[in-house]
């Protein structure tokens, strides 16, 4: 049985400018703060570093559209840091900023793949101006080159991607549902916390059944505000209201002949859930401002995170939509409560990612795999995906090891007493963490670990650990 969807690239979302983030590393407070507030200025989100050796900790954790960095820093240069990083797409693109005069930097800078450099002209100050176009740019370049590595592995591939993979009693339920439920046109409620698969499934039942040759349609509930949402759902006429010059069909009568992915639907506002009862008994419906009825031939999967018994015991859901959307229920359980799930998806992505961003890395080590299912993967599958994206693009080596993997990841875990690590680094590092948390002042977790305040500094830096760790900052 194989259930294939394009679903994971088909669903991804083109980050709005406003949101893009961008890592600053500086070792220079001044300059830091000053980088930091021209690109606020330009609506980019921006976490600095004072190191590459931080830099990299924070991009093994975290998603960063772009890295601006400064090429003299305390131990490993921003050039370095690039040789480290790679080029995009596999990386972010990395501005480096170089000191005046310094052509031989800038040239290996190039060569070493920046996609900018900018000289720090320093009291003027004038390339703090330049950096935020710089950065925009960069960034609309990597995401060309991205799209086009995607495209690229789609033409490639004999099998589409994005099956549905696991090997938990509760998946395997899940896919034989899917069967069931696909060619009959009964509606489905999917329901499951965030980043469960709740889209991928709607997308398989969709392409498994005999509308698959007709549109899928999706339908977000709790993205628009209620009087847009009746027009996005059911369309309007011209003149309904102001701005609605032409008449424009609503997704309902998009998706005839097809099926109707109803996301959010426990953020349904209350005027909504009406008509939306309406459609579902009758399926028919008026436009907004239009008397003409219309009827459409439409399949409707519903999902939501919401728990939808309690939302009807508070009043917030109307107990008869309730009745008429639960006729097939299929719960996708948290990631957390099937572990046996994590090894073949973090494989399944591991090579996803491999092979887009052309990397020659074959699998995990045993400690990293037991570090990832012992996680507990609060985002789900997304989150295990996003990690793996980024885990792939740093690692250097042809297997995952713990290192590579975000610290918040096996500070988390509790299955990894200190007893079975076998590596003194991060024997090390875990300790001067959990000291360094249970202590007030540098000072005294320096005392405890029997190092000098500078030698737990250095560490910290090596290990990208920050002061804010400590109790009370010193
Ligand atoms: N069993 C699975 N096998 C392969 N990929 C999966 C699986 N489950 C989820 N994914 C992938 O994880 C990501 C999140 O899935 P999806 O968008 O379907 O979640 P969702 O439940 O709709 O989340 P949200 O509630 O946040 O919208 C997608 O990229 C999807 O392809
Ligand atoms: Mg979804």
């Amino acid at each position: 049985m194989s259930l294939t969807e394009r679903t994971a690239d088909q669903t991804q979302r083109v980050t709005p400018a406003a949101f893009r983030r961008v890592l600053v590393v500086d070792d220079d407070p001044l300059h830091r703060e000053l980088s930091r507030r021209a690109l606020e200025r330009e609506g980019l989100a921006v976490e600095v570093a004072e190191s590459a050796e931080e830099a990299l900790a924070r991009l093994r954790e975290q998603h960063f559209d772009a890295v601006v960095s400064d090429y003299k820093l305390p131990g490993m240069t921003g050039l370095e840091l690039l040789q480290r990083l790679g080029r995009p797409p596999a990386a972010p693109p990395l501005v480096l900023v170089t000191a005046l005069g310094d052509q031989r930097v800038a040239a290996e800078a190039l060569k070493a793949g920046a996609q900018e450099y900018v000289v720090k002209d320093v009291p003027a100050l004038g390339y703090l101006e330049m950096l935020p176009t710089l950065i925009q740019e960069a960034i609309r370049r990597s995401e060309l080159l991205r799209e086009n590595a995607r495209l690229r592995e789609q033409l490639q591939q004999s099998s589409p991607d994005g099956l549905l993979v696991g090997r938990s009693a509760a998946i395997r339920r899940v896919l034989a549902l899917i069967e069931e439920v696909a060619p009959v046109d009964s509606t489905v409620l999917i329901t499951g916390e965030s980043g469960t698969g709740k889209e991928l499934v709607a997308r398989a039942i969709h392409r498994r059944s005999p509308r698959a040759s007709g549109p899928f349609v999706v339908a977000n509930c709790a993205a628009l505000p209620e009087s847009l949402l009746e027009s996005e759902l059911f369309g309007h006429e011209a003149g309904a209201f102001t701005g609605a010059r032409a008449a424009r069909k609503g997704r309902f009568e998009r998706a005839n002949g097809g099926t109707l992915f109803l996301d959010e639907l426990g953020d349904i506002p209350p005027k909504a859930q009406v008509d939306l009862l309406r459609v579902l008994q009758e399926r028919e419906f008026e436009r907004v401002g239009g008397t003409q009825t219309i009827r459409v031939d439409v399949r409707i999967i519903a999902a939501t995170n919401r728990d939808l018994q309690q939302l009807v015991r508070e009043g917030k859901f109307r107990e008869d939509l309730y009745y008429r959307v639960n006729v097939i229920p299929i719960h996708l359980p948290p990631l957390r409560e099937r572990p046996e799930d994590i090894a073949p998806l973090a494989y399944h992505f591991l090579r996803r990612f491999a092979r887009r961003f052309n990397k020659p890395i074959e699998g995990f080590t045993a400690r990293a795999m037991e570090v990832l299912t012992a996680y507990a993967w609060p985002g789900n599958v997304r989150e295990l995906e996003n990690l793996i994206e980024r885990v792939v693009v740093l690692c250097r080596a042809d297997r995952i090891d713990v290192e590579d993997l975000p610290s918040h990841l096996w500070r988390k875990s509790k299955t990894m007493p200190l007893e079975t690590v076998d590596n003194l680094e991060l024997v090390e590092k875990l300790t001067i963490e959990r000291v360094v948390r249970t202590s007030s002042t540098v000072a005294e977790a320096a005392r405890r670990l029997g190092i000098s305040r500078t030698t737990l500094y250095a560490k910290m830096r090596k290990y990208g650990l920050d002061t804010t760790l400590l109790k009370h900052s010193s």
